[in-house]
């Protein structure tokens, strides 16, 4: 029997592509960048599997192009802000992606960003590497305390949680806002539901955990800054978009806040030239989050499990539409 066609928009772990290969005809980019949306036109053509990365603009033309063929779009990534999933669920198309396994390295990375900034950490190693280091200074590098602050969590799903769990080391106060009340979760973590905005007035360090939705787009701009001490800290590892990066230049550049903490950017990558890097109190990284290598092999195997299933017809182990279910059994 012929083997079904997948493509793969760049190579995963090894481990993802020896799951799929036995059962699928993989055609694999091998760019070191994302394909350019006209090559992604091209080569979806009359492909039934698709796993794709966060890099991917996964749309109705995209799906359209593919043609009816198209069975699965499984995901490398927990969020999928970049696939239509209103357009997938109503071609029948079930989307997948990788949630759990990576919840423990983006919340220890979190984690490191949160205490990299506080304790100034990046800019200590750049002032021994510039040859400046002289000797020990009483007020030299003085970063904020970690221990006994309050850490203000946006967005209480697994990665949010796990975050709040590891801040009862800091014995830290943690408020959390999100759309839903958790109460069983309130007293196992340690931690007290706020509105948004008690949040962001409370909070030294606040660490964005929501998707990015129309709701979340910019959630965090001029006048959420307003509202936060002078001394917060803001990490962000979701998706870079929830921050307005202009209103962020004007709180760093003005001090309206001490320092963020950024793992993720509007636009990604962001241009060399972009004035919040001329910052010293921004702290960045390239969304390495969840670039663990557990976490890393874990997702190409949850990706490569979710294509599978797809092309045998079956529901998908971690589906992000299952209303796609519901159609085929009415
Ligand atoms: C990474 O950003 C992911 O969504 O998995």
């Amino acid at each position: 029997m012929k083997k079904p066609r997948v493509w793969v928009t760049r190579r995963i772990p090894q481990r993802g592509l020896d799951l799929i290969s036995p059962y699928a005809e993989v055609d694999l980019w091998e760019g070191e960048l994302p394909p350019p949306y006209d090559v992604i036109l091209e080569k979806v053509r009359g492909i039934e599997g698709l796993l794709c990365l966060l890099t991917d603009r996964i749309d109705e033309r995209v799906m359209d192009t593919a043609g009816p063929s198209l069975r699965v779009i499984s995901q490398f990534a927990v969020g999928y802000d970049n696939i239509d999933i209103s357009a997938a669920t109503a071609r029948k198309i079930p989307v997948g992606n990788t949630p759990g396994v990576l919840t423990d390295a983006t919340a220890d990375f979190t984690w490191a960003l949160l205490m990299a900034a506080a304790r100034r950490v990046i800019e200590g190693d750049r002032y021994v590497r510039s040859g400046q280091w002289r000797t020990w200074g009483p007020t030299f590098l003085l970063g904020a305390d970690i221990a006994h602050s309050t850490l203000g969590i946006i967005g209480f799903g697994r990665i949010g949680q796990a975050v709040a769990r590891r801040a009862r080391g800091f014995e830290m106060r943690v408020l959390y806002f999100d759309p839903q009340r958790h109460p069983a979760l309130e007293k196992e973590i340690g931690a007290s539901y706020a509105i948004l905005e008690e949040v962001l007035h409370e909070a030294d360090f606040i660490s964005i955990h929501t998707p990015l939705t129309p709701e979340t787009y910019h959630l965090i701009s001029d006048a959420q800054f307003a509202l936060m001490k002078s001394g917060a800290i803001l990490i962000n590892t979701a998706r870079g978009s929830i921050v307005d990066p202009q209103a962020l230049y004007r709180a760093l550049s003005t001090h309206r806040i001490a320092a963020a903490a950024l793992d993720v950017t509007e636009p990604e990558p962001i241009p060399p030239d972009s004035p919040l890097l001329s910052l010293e109190n921004l702290l960045i990284t390239p969304h390495i989050a969840s670039a663990s290598i557990h976490s890393r092999t874990r997702m190409a195997e949850m990706a490569a499990e979710n294509l599978l299933a797809g092309l045998r017809g079956e529901r998908l182990p971690n589906c992000v539409n299952p209303e796609v279910y519901q159609f085929t059994q009415e």
